[in-house]
């Protein structure tokens, strides 16, 4: 199965899943980046491993449809079977969402339902929370809802930074997220 992966930002997952690609541990092919931000980090890593990329600036357009009428077709173009969120900063439309049922995961950085939305890692330092983690779910139109496919908590403790708590929640993504992955191309 061939994926397709949509990022905003720095691109770390993108790049964990890329590497245990290369490493033969998924077997599967990138064969897509979408990023709605053409400045974005992430956007030089798909470039640099030759992987196609498809950027659009939101704002030059109307409405999530016709940019999402523009995202499908060049999923459809690239023979796309699985969506993979990672760090994508909006919510998928009905155009995609109907196109692509049940196969769009993303992934978030709370053991959701808790902390969901934006600056999840900091909502949850905040509460005080002695246990986060990681959620990997499929999308569906809500804001991080939709169902469960595999969550792995850490540990907060007195000593724990803020930094230090995004540094333990990022590596626990750079191993979880390809090992959903690989169960998923494998169905
Ligand atoms: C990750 O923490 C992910 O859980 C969240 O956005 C962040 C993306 O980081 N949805 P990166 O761009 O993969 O480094």
């Amino acid at each position: 199965k061939k994926i397709a992966v949509f990022a905003s930002g720095n691109g770390s997952n993108f790049q964990a899943i890329l590497d245990q690609i290369k490493l033969g541990a998924i077997d599967s092919e990138i064969g897509l980046l979408v990023c709605d931000k053409p400045q974005a980090g992430v956007v030089e890593r798909a470039k640099s491993a030759e992987i196609p990329v498809f950027c659009f600036v939101p704002k030059e357009y109307e409405t999530k449809a016709d940019f999402e009428r523009e995202i499908l077709a060049a999923l459809q173009e690239h023979q796309i079977d699985l969506v993979i969120l990672a760090g994508y900063m909006r919510l998928i439309g009905s155009t995609l969402l109907e196109a692509y049922q049940n196969k769009i995961v993303n992934i978030h950085p709370s053991l959701l339902p808790a902390f969901p939305g934006k600056d999840a890692i900091g909502q949850a330092f905040e509460a005080g929370v002695k246990v986060t983690g990681v959620t990997v779910h499929f999308v569906d139109a809500g804001m991080d809802t939709g169902p469960i496919i595999a969550q792995e908590a850490i540990d907060i403790t007195e000593e724990d930074t803020i930094e230090m708590v995004a540094e333990k929640i990022h590596q626990v993504e750079h191993s979880l997220y390809p090992k959903v992955i690989k169960e998923l191309v494998s169905k």
